[in-house]
């Protein structure tokens, strides 16, 4: 049994949190908002407790977990920040802390191995979401969050994504509405440049903070962690995979209308950037379904806002395949046209439709 608990009055904010307290206390997980995406939360000193996290998920253990710090100051005791990054560091987490940047800095005992698969480093962030800081003050140790989705799937931004997910695996999930910015944290790692010796901010996975939001504390690089890898061995963010957020039903982005061939035996659901006629994919078919990511600002954050709840949307339309128009690959965009990437199945072979 799942219980989801509301957070929208003082007093069923009190209960949800004493209730959520004691789940963590008895080392098991339990669903918290965050303002990226849901999180599934146990004590991440605890290995017993992150057993349950990579059990409920179906996640293997080669992949690494995000690890939530109740403080900025209780920074050092989880992580050794080396010398020569320690002054970029400071600025970061005291700008953007709590917010959705996640940094990889080399781990210390605290912190079991089971969490960052055997890695010497962590991945360590501070949520800002109200009902998260609360639970995570009180409980006084780190946590352990990963998204809130069975291993591979689509992430979640409410409690009603989360249950679809993850009903009957977990106790508890505490509901504090749609998360705020729909997109998971931006990961970095920092280093120098080994000329000038300026900071160097190594974006491994995109995220709710963008190339714009980084570059006041040094040069921005989007090079590695999100090429699709095939294992985790070859990644260094392992959970940049090649699938991954991936809906049940095939998915494919397409670059331009033209490139559209339906087949008459198949039906499409169709995910708009704008849901403009103009934008030419609209007029383009007999959609079965067409769910659109900005019907309002046509902007990117309210498309980031709605991401994930479009791609299960159009996962519940039994269609036979999810067609994608392009999304801006700028600012939020690029964190979304990694997810879609990473989510788009192979498409069939012209040869192979053509027979
Ligand atoms: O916004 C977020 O970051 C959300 C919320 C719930 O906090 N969490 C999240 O966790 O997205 P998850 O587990 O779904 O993704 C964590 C990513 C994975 O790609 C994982 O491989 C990478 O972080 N990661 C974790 N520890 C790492 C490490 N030590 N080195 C490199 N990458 C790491
Ligand atoms: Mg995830």
């Amino acid at each position: 049994m799942t219980e989801i608990l509301s957070t929208d009055t003082p007093e069923n904010l009190r209960h949800a949190v004493e209730r959520a307290l004691a789940t963590l206390a008895a080392d098991d997980v339990v669903a918290l908002p965050t303002e990226t995406v849901y999180g599934l939360a146990a004590n991440a000193t605890s290995e017993k407790a992150l057993k349950r996290i990579f059990e409920a998920k179906a996640r293997p253990v080669t992949d690494p977990l995000i690890i939530h710090l109740p403080t900025r100051e209780s920074l050092s005791d989880y992580v050794d920040v080396p010398e020569e990054i320690s002054e970029t560091i400071d600025l970061l987490t005291r700008r953007l802390w709590p917010g959705p940047l996640t940094l990889i800095l080399p781990k210390r005992s605290a912190i079991p191995d089971l969490a960052t698969a055997g890695s010497p480093n962590v991945a360590v962030r501070m949520s800002s979401n109200r009902v998260f800081r609360q639970v995570i003050k009180t409980f006084g140790k780190p946590l352990a969050a990963p998204s809130a989705n069975r291993f591979g799937r689509v992430s979640t931004t409410s409690a009603t994504a989360v249950m679809e997910e993850l009903a009957g695996y977990i106790p508890l999930i505490l509901d504090d509405g749609g998360s705020h910015f729909g997109m998971e944290s931006t990961i970095v790692r920092v280093t120098n440049e080994r000329k000038t010796g300026k900071p160097e901010l190594r974006v491994l996975r995109p995220g709710a903070l963008t190339k714009e939001d980084l570059r006041p504390f040094g040069r921005v690089y989007f090079d590695h962690g999100f090429q699709k890898t095939k294992s985790n061995e070859a990644a260094e963010s392992p959970g940049t995979l090649e699938s991954h957020y991936a809906p049940a039903t095939p998915l494919r982005v397409l670059d331009k209308p033209e490139d559209f061939h339906p087949s008459d035996d198949k039906t499409y659901a169709l995910i708009s950037y704008r849901g403009q006629e103009t934008d030419g994919f609209l007029p383009l078919h007999e959609w079965q379904n067409v769910i659109v990511l900005s019907p309002g600002s046509g902007k990117l954050p309210e498309a980031a806002v709605r991401f994930y709840f479009a791609l299960r949307q159009a996962d519940t339309c039994s269609v036979d395949e999810i067609i994608v128009e392009p999304i801006p690959d700028r600012g939020l965009g690029k964190a979304m046209n990694d997810r879609l990437r990473r989510a788009a199945t192979q498409p069939p072979s012209e040869k192979a439709k053509a027979t």
